[in-house]
């Protein structure tokens, strides 16, 4: 299998979770394509990923991946963890070659480009799936289960937040997500859109963002503080904010949580999550050398973490671990079925992986949330919404 992209991503949760799958004998080689031969000495350099699967690694593929995508062996597995707007091109290419495909959210920018991809995936009989893994946070899973057993009522008006720190505009963040590009809620407020329907069902209908810029360190312009107002199907709304502002000294990786309030039954009703404080604190009696790291931490045991479990090295645990795992067993589902196409449809139905088919809203709202933050915060409609099966 093949990664496209050699970042922070790839890094810190995709490369990882292939080695750990590698590990237990699910994957044979893995390569990866960087533009620059500097990325992938540096990511073979990681000490963590050298202390975590001693004696495992990668074939390095500097330069243009559609020359290493030319050379793959058909139907095998091409994860894209490219810059957004670069995920379009990178996945067309993957299927062309013949190559199911993971995506790191956001799929692509125009719903448009969502539809071409969904077709020629399922022309070809490859699975495409989109890493929302907050999907696979049990918090979110046990919320979707009682939500649509009727147990919260009906989502009326909500908040979340996921801000990045701010040493986020120092790295390469600021060559891509610019202005031009992507922005704050495009780059990361799509989880909070995605979990809304995942949870609830509902479909977005309308986005208002509105964009404040700021001047990165190579004096390039980003939207790097966004608030973006979400208007779901049964008129209830979301307000989101994004920023690459968390302080650098707060304790966490970023601050981010989602509140639903609901009704029902003539009462009020709550979902809650803090997907920051997840009750852990820490204090070191050194400041740890990665970035952002504090004295004081509030670490989240539930993302992505290393833990020895015996035997050699250590092992990757949390949702980030388990969405890729999820999303390796569909494209082997679909590889092994024999009606390809019907395996495809029984995945966009059941909901649980994000494909082309069943998170197109997440498109249109990228799409109606770019041509919004471009117009001053504008509300912008998103595409009629296609009526979907339901759980
Ligand atoms: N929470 C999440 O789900 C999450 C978190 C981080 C990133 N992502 C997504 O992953 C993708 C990559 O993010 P990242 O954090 O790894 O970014 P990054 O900037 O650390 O890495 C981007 C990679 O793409 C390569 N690249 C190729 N063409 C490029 C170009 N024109 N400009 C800049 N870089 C280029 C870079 O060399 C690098 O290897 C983005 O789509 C991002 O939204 C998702």
């Amino acid at each position: 299998m093949t990664i496209v992209g050699g970042g922070m991503i790839t890094h810190d949760q995709i490369l990882p979770s292939f080695f750990q799958l590698q590990r237990l004998g699910l994957v044979e080689e893995i390569e990866v394509c960087a533009r620059h031969d500097q990325t992938l000495q540096e990511l073979a350099a990681s000490k963590l990923l050298r202390a975590a699967f001693p004696g495992q690694g990668f074939r390095a593929c500097a330069g243009e991946y559609q020359k290493t995508l030319a050379r793959m062996q058909a139907r095998n597995i091409v994860v894209i963890a490219l810059p957004d707007h670069l995920h379009f091109e990178a996945v067309m290419s993957a299927l062309e070659a013949n190559q199911h495909a993971l995506v790191v959210k956001p799929l692509v920018m125009r719903a448009a480009e969502g539809d071409r991809i969904e077709q020629e995936a399922l022309r070809r009989g490859l699975f495409v799936g989109i890493e929302y893994h907050k999907r696979f946070d049990d918090r979110s899973l046990m919320a979707r289960r009682k939500y649509r057993a009727g147990e919260f009522g009906e989502f009326r008006l909500g908040t979340a937040c996921l801000m990045e720190k701010w040493y986020y505009r120092r790295s390469n963040f600021q060559n891509w997500c610019t202005a031009e590009n992507s922005d704050a809620f495009t780059y990361i407020g799509c989880h909070y859109v995605d979990l809304v329907h995942f949870i609830t069902g509902l479909w977005p209908v309308s986005v208002s963002v509105y964009g404040v810029k700021d001047h990165y360190p190579n004096s390039k312009e980003g939207f790097l503080w966004t608030d973006a107002r979400v208007i779901w199907s049964n008129g209830a709304c979301l307000n989101v904010q994004n920023s690459l502002s968390f302080p650098d000294e707060a304790p966490g990786t970023n601050t981010q949580g989602l509140t639903l309030y609901c009704s029902g039954r003539e009462r009020g009703a709550l979902i809650r999550h803090s997907d920051q404080y997840r009750g852990i604190e820490h204090v070191y009696v050194e400041k740890p050398a990665t970035p952002g790291g504090t004295m004081y931490a509030e670490p989240s045991p539930d993302y992505f973490q290393y833990v020895d479990l015996g035997g050699v090295g250590l092992t990757p645990v949390g949702y980030g671990y388990r969405s890729i795992e999820y999303l390796f067993r569909c494209c082997l589902k679909v590889e092994k079925a024999s009606d390809r196409q019907q395996a495809i449809r029984e995945i966009d139905n059941e909901g649980i992986a994000a494909t082309p088919a069943n998170s197109r809203y997440n498109e249109q709202v990228i799409e109606a949330a770019r041509r919004s933050i471009l117009n001053d915060g504008r509300t912008v409609a998103t595409q009629e919404s296609v009526e979907q099966p339901r759980k």
